[in-house]
């Protein structure tokens, strides 16, 4: 796996739900790298968990740990980067983005709903689980497909499943040589099916 872009050789986004730290752990296992979690970073630095910090300090405090934590991960780690479903809302982490990897783990609202169940310890979810998990995804996923150089949809599969496809879509992307933005910056994608039906999407590095 190649990491001359420097940096994570993989950061994944996307929703609650969408299986980013257990597909995470699988696909840094697969790979011989560590894996991080931005949660678990800001969770460090805190000394107390996401939800705590959300009561005690509020959504605007955490997101400023969050971002701080995000962009010493990508400086510093350079194993597979999981990060929190929200941190993409912030332009500068975004800005931070250009050049990597990333990786949105696609997922509909009836898998994530299974998937979060009650929402225990997601403080955006508390009340109505399945709407709020609607609205966030009708607000993000733009926002991921915009971050995203590869897609992998999540829905009906294994998290196995999700994270070989995910190498494998890793391993097309450095045969393709696509280590750094394109100096006109045009980007392109390409729509390769899978071999179970399912497809995965490949767009320039940004
Ligand atoms: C959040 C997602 C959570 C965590 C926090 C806020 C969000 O991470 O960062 O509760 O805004 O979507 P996961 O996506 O890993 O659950």
């Amino acid at each position: 796996m190649s990491t001359d872009h420097g940096g994570p050789v993989a950061v994944l986004v996307g929703t609650m739900g969408a299986g980013k730290t257990t597909v995470g752990r699988l696909l840094a296992d697969a790979l011989g790298v560590t894996f991080l979690d931005s949660d678990h970073a800001v969770e460090a630095r805190a000394g107390k968990p996401v939800q705590e910090i959300f009561v005690d300090d509020g959504e605007a405090a955490f997101r400023v740990l969050e971002r701080a934590a995000v962009a010493t991960a990508l400086d510093e780690h350079d194993g597979v980067l999981a990060l929190g479903g929200g941190a993409v809302l912030d332009p500068d982490t975004r800005a931070l983005l250009t050049g990597h990897r990333v990786v949105f783990l696609r997922v509909g609202l009836s898998d994530a709903v299974k998937r979060v169940g009650l929402g225990a310890g997601r403080p955006l979810l508390l009340g109505n689980v399945r709407a709020r998990v609607k609205m966030l995804l009708d607000e993000r996923t733009p926002v991921y497909e915009g971050v995203a150089t590869l897609t992998v949809d999540t829905d009906g599969r294994s998290p196995q499943e999700v994270a070989a496809e995910v190498a494998s879509g890793l391993r097309r992307l450095d045969t393709l040589g696509l280590d750094a933005p394109s100096p006109s910056g045009s980007g392109y994608s390409t729509t390769a099916p899978g071999s179970s039906g399912y497809s995965t999407t490949e767009s320039e590095e940004r």
